[in-house]
């Protein structure tokens, strides 16, 4: 699950290894092979038309939402979009102040500056990014003690993209210097195949519409999912097929990965019956969960949470998660009557 953030410090390319690879080979360079997220390609459309007609910059922008979903793509893509180069490092790798301002000063006039995970950027290194976004300055205290002296150092008009999975962990100083804040949602099953048949067309796949649709139903509202099972899939079909992912062969592919006909794998099946069985459904905490589970809280709640709501089989409560009918039907278990009492 943690991403080996050392090979990502401020690489313009992805790291390589055979799935980044692919991943990066998938990923759409344009708005218009974007798929879905209408409002907010609709809104970036505007802006980035606005902001070159005006031989500006783009205005800073965070994106959230949970993993997988196409934020650093996206960020990509406004690179793309804008003309400008796009330069990727991560909240966690920047340690130093001055490490971020090193990255700073070496950014061309209007160059995307992408941050990923930015609530995990130290507050030292934010504050060096404060009068970066608002001023395009850089202030840098030269000397120790006594002669210490701070001087302002000009900066090139850049376009600071954050990423983030938790807009909520931000401090409000930061998230307020972004003049547009867009939310990515989870992806309908029709959008999820209309990204599964794309890549299949890119990774020269056959594949029919069921196959597709089969694929994008279990992939629960994300594109990075969708384009993992469609990689799956593709080796069941080869070896145990004529090639071609249809219905059957999809079917095959997930069954043997044990995700079920709702994208539900097992740890999720495992979280739900452990909060069923040990707890009666909820309602029970975050912590508890994960210790009963051993995955961290973090985890569950950026991954398999989301997801596992929108279903509407979990719910939160102010004393902590609950499964809800639905999650009781869908795992096979009688809800208990006296689960209205608590
Ligand atoms: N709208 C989309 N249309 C087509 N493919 C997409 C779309 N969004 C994402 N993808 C595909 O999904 C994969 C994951 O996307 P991406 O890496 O941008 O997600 P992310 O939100 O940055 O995830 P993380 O939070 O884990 O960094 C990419 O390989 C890309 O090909
Ligand atoms: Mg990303």
């Amino acid at each position: 699950m943690d991403t080996d953030y050392e090979n990502r410090i401020v690489a313009p390319e992805y790291s390589s290894g055979n799935d980044s690879e692919i991943e990066y080979q998938l990923r759409p360079h344009s708005l218009s092979d974007y798929i879905g997220q209408e409002k907010v390609k609709e809104n970036l459309s505007i802006f980035i038309e606005a902001a070159k007609n005006r031989g500006e910059s783009l205005d800073h922008v965070l994106l959230y939402g949970p993993p997988g979903l196409g934020k650093t793509t996206l960020a990509g893509i406004i690179a793309n979009e804008m003309g400008v180069n796009f330069r990727l490092t991560s909240g966690p790798a920047i340690e130093k102040p001055k490490d971020l301002a090193a990255l700073l000063t070496n950014l061309n006039e209007g160059d995307v500056l992408f941050i990923d995970e930015i609530h995990r950027m130290n507050r030292i290194v934010e504050e060096i990014l404060y009068p970066a976004m608002e001023d395009n300055a850089l202030d840098i205290i030269i000397g120790q003690g006594p002669s210490a002296r701070s001087i302002r150092i000009d900066l090139p008009h850049f376009t600071l993209v954050g990423a983030t999975t938790r807009a909520g962990q931000l401090s409000a100083p930061l998230r307020d210097r972004f003049g547009v804040v867009l939310r990515l949602e989870l992806y309908s099953d029709e959008e999820l195949a209309r990204i599964v048949k794309r890549s299949a067309g890119i990774l020269d796949v056959q594949m029919d519409d069921f196959g597709a649709m089969q694929i994008a139903s279990r992939s629960r509202g994300t594109p990075r999912i969708a384009n993992r099972l469609l990689k799956r899939a593709r080796d069941f079909a080869q070896v145990l097929g004529n090639g071609v992912i249809t219905d059957a062969t999809a079917n095959m592919a997930l069954d043997k990965m044990e995700i079920d006909e709702l994208g539900l794998d097992s740890i999720d099946r495992l979280m739900l019956t452990c909060m069923i069985k040990n707890y009666n459904g909820g309602p029970v905490g975050l912590e508890t969960i994960a210790a009963a589970i051993g995955e961290e809280a973090v985890t569950i709640e950026d991954v398999y949470e989301p997801y596992l709501m929108q279903i509407g089989f979990l719910s939160r409560t102010p004393r902590g998660r609950c499964v809800t009918p639905a999650g009781y039907r869908h795992l096979g278990f009688e809800m208990p009557g006296q689960q209205q009492l608590f």
